[in-house]
């Protein structure tokens, strides 16, 4: 039996988890969900949006299945899913991005992995104002050689275990010769290592003019935080939407498991969320806690549906008539 913290989220965050648990149970694997609030629904009950027991939940399973959390834009409270990364440390972000058979796209051969540092950067949130006025405000990036280096251990690891031939570390070091080249720098060093895997680098704006060009030059992609943010969602792009990508966050001490797609309010309550990435963000937890079988099942049927394409959400055929209960439904029937 495996411990589970599973956070619905919010807006489409619960429909889209009822969808991925009633999947991972169907396969027999036994797993204890224990339910905890994060995010816009927690602020709403308990007035904080990151609650004691939530943490509680997290300290003991170190493990969390967790759907969408919205952040307010410019003020309100700060982003739950950056401080759960940080507060565990979970300093790998994996986020892989792979043409699916049915899936309306430009490119029929897309299989890039996007490994984001996940803990430093710009996404630490130390910003202030330099003005009683307001009109003046800074914002810091912190980049150390021990963190770009271990994320770079992580993304030639990864490559080498799983059958990748190449690495790109992206960066600006041309511009942010400071935090962007100790980042670039790390990297080159630590590429030394694995004389195996190619290893190239490539300047953030380049890389994604490249990326859409021709993204079959790429396979694993390493980069700081912002960076890796920004190129995932250009890589869920390349390969039929937001709909479709997973996440891991991935520490020494604990994992959480999403989607790389926000809460989605535009589509809330429509039934018509696409629940395939965080079935994949299942799926990648499965495979973490070692049950590769149900894993694999899973991913089988999720293929086989998206490739039919008769009881789909909206977002991969517009003529579909299913919506997210549909599509769970015929996925369960797959397996
Ligand atoms: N990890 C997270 O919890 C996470 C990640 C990104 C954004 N957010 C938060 O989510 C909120 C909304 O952000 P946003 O609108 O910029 O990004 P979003 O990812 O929620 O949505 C962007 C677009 O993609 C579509 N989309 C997203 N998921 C989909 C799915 N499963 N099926 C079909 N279409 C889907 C949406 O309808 C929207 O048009 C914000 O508060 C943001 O901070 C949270």
């Amino acid at each position: 039996m495996h411990n589970v913290t599973l956070i619905k989220g919010d807006g489409i965050g619960p429909s889209i988890m009822e969808v991925a648990v009633k999947i991972i149970d169907a396969t027999g694997v036994k797993i204890n969900w224990e339910q905890a609030d994060a995010g816009m629904v927690a602020f709403d009950k308990y007035g904080t949006p990151l609650p004691d027991e939530t943490l509680e939940s997290i300290d003991k399973n170190r493990i969390a299945f967790k759907g969408p959390l919205t952040t307010p834009i410019g003020g309100g409270f700060r982003s739950i899913n950056v401080a759960l990364r940080q507060k565990y440390d979970l300093y790998a972000n994996i986020r892989p991005a792979k043409t699916w058979k049915g899936a309306q796209t430009k490119f029929d051969n897309v299989d890039i992995v996007v490994v984001r540092e996940n803990t430093e950067g710009l996404y630490l949130g130390l910003e202030h104002y330099l003005t009683r006025e307001k009109d003046v405000a800074e914002s810091l990036a912190v980049i150390t050689k021990s963190g770009s280096e271990r994320i770079v251990e992580y993304a030639f690891k990864y490559a080498k275990e799983n059958g990748r031939k190449k690495v790109t570390a992206c960066h600006k070091a041309n511009i942010l010769k400071f935090t962007s080249g100790l980042f670039l720098d790390t990297a080159k060093e630590v590429a030394k290592k694995y004389p195996e895997i190619e290893f190239d680098e490539k300047i953030v704006d380049a890389t994604c003019m490249h990326l859409i060009m021709d993204p079959t030059q790429f396979d694993v992609i390493v980069t700081t935080n912002m960076f890796g943010d920004i190129l995932s969602d250009l890589t869920a792009g390349l390969v039929g939407g937001l709909g479709l990508i997973p996440g891991a966050n991935i520490g020494t001490e604990a994992a959480l498991f999403e989607a790389v797609h926000g809460s989605a309010p535009d589509i809330a309550g429509k039934n018509i969320a696409n629940p395939t990435a965080v079935i994949m963000a299942g799926v990648m937890m499965l495979n973490y806690l070692g049950e590769t079988e149900a894993a694999t099942k899973i991913k089988n049927a999720v293929e086989k549906v998206v490739e039919a394409g008769e009881f789909v959400t909206p977002d991969l055929n517009p003529n579909s008539k299913a919506g997210t209960i549909e599509m769970g439904e015929a996925i369960i029937a797959a397996l």
